[in-house]
């Protein structure tokens, strides 16, 4: 279960905010963002390097590879990765890349093994990634089989979640997400079940689409007809984590409004009142967006794919419903959060196009717009602070706002 604990600080913070006529005291005037962060190829560089092949980011879940052989390979941060279950049951992650000569050890992005076997001139890996067979080992001097395992990645699981970071020894996952971690013991984290997937093409730097994410400051504009019909953005309580995390609760319009997408499904009875009858809209750094609910979860992912292209990448987990065929109810779910995705996507390129302009004068952030701000902070702590060019740098304001816990 939820800590009890957690819900009447945030219920108390959604009534204050509702109070409020200015931010609180001491809130300081943010900054403008640097647009360049946005578009400088330099900038984007250290991004790369120091954020995205340095952090722990969401994977696959259990369902997609439930027995011992099957595998996935995860093409998100520039390097083929192959995830596979093992003999063993552990689920361990291995660039998909022979330690030959570099051939891939499967082609398919997903499917099911009995070993590694690479098909150029046929060394044989176990699942677990040590190197077993070599053909004509005689022509290889001083071969020492052991030093030529497949190199290996972090690979930590959550619940039915997989991770991978490609840091060399990263925190473990578990530390990463912090008081997250005992906030979603409330939706089971090892009994969910994956329900789908797809993915979007967008043409924006991916922060441009993740940015329209981590505020609902936009509901009144853009999501007049859905989203700003249920929920009132006056009231939304942000906390703001260290390293990054975030949340975001967004208080229903009515405490006993029910999502009619919703009405005949699943819901699980140990949801938090939060959970059950708010928006919690979690963020885990860098790139998982979450507005969990006792009914589904979704997992929505901002992919860079260059400088001015990104996916974004939409996964459905259910709460497991004991086998049997899915309720067809997900079926119109799923569209409906099409529909809200589409809002959100409108602006993209044309934003890109802005901050590619020399007219552009970075963003201005208020007080609700935190989360961006906070979001960019972490970045300039994650590439190192004296590596970030001074003219694109952040300048730290929210360290008073950042809180260890909620129940505080
Ligand atoms: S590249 Fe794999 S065996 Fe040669
Ligand atoms: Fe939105």
């Amino acid at each position: 279960m939820v800590k009890p604990v957690a819900v009447e600080p945030i219920k108390a913070a959604m009534a204050f905010e509702f109070s409020r006529t200015a931010p609180p005291p001491g809130f300081p005037a943010l900054p403008p963002i640097p647009g360049g962060r946005y578009t400088d190829p330099a900038f984007l560089a250290l991004e790369q390097q120091h954020l995205w092949k340095a952090s722990w980011l969401y994977a696959c879940h259990i369902d997609e590879i439930p027995e011992p052989g099957h595998f996935i390979v995860f093409r998100r941060t520039g390097s083929p990765i192959l995830i596979v279950h093992g003999k063993d049951g552990v689920v361990r992650a291995f660039y998909n890349t022979c330690r030959h000569r570099g051939a891939p050890l499967v082609k398919e992005s997903t499917g099911k093994v009995e070993g590694l076997v690479c098909q150029y001139h046929g060394w044989t890996y176990g699942l677990d990634g040590t190197l077993m067979n070599l053909r004509d080992k005689r022509d290889f001097p001083d071969f020492d089989a052991t030093c030529y395992s497949l190199g290996g990645i972090a690979c930590e699981r959550f619940g039915n979640w997989v991770f991978v970071n490609e840091a060399p020894s990263p925190r473990p996952l578990q530390e990463t997400l912090g008081e997250i971690a005992e906030m979603w013991a409330d939706i089971q984290p090892g009994q969910t079940r994956f329900v789908h997937k797809k993915s979007y093409h967008v043409k924006c730097n991916v922060k441009v689409l993740l940015d329209a994410f981590l505020e609902v400051y936009h509901l009144k504009s853009i999501h007049q007809q859905t989203v700003d019909r249920f929920l009132d953005h006056r009231g939304t309580a942000i906390y703001l984590w260290p390293h990054g995390n975030s949340l975001m609760v967004t208080p229903n319009r009515r405490p006993d409004w029910e999502d009619p997408g919703t009405r005949g499904m699943l819901k699980l009875a140990s949801a938090s009142e939060i959970t059950a009858h708010h928006n919690p809209s979690y963020h885990l750094y860098p790139n998982l967006v979450t507005p969990i609910a006792d009914s589904g979860i979704p997992f929505i992912l901002f992919w860079p794919c260059g400088p001015r292209e990104m996916e974004i990448e939409v996964v459905w987990f259910a709460p497991d419903w004991g086998g049997g065929p899915l309720n067809p109810l997900w079926e119109k779910r799923i569209a409906n959060f099409e529909r809200i995705l589409y809002e959100d996507t409108q602006f993209a390129e044309y934003i890109q196009e802005s901050v590619e302009s020399t007219g552009y004068r970075g963003l201005n952030l208020n007080y609700q717009e935190r989360r961006i701000y906070h979001w960019h902070e972490e970045l300039d702590r994650r590439i190192g602070r004296e590596r970030v060019p001074a003219h694109l740098a952040v300048t730290p304001m929210l360290r008073p706002f950042v809180v260890d816990t909620i129940a505080k």
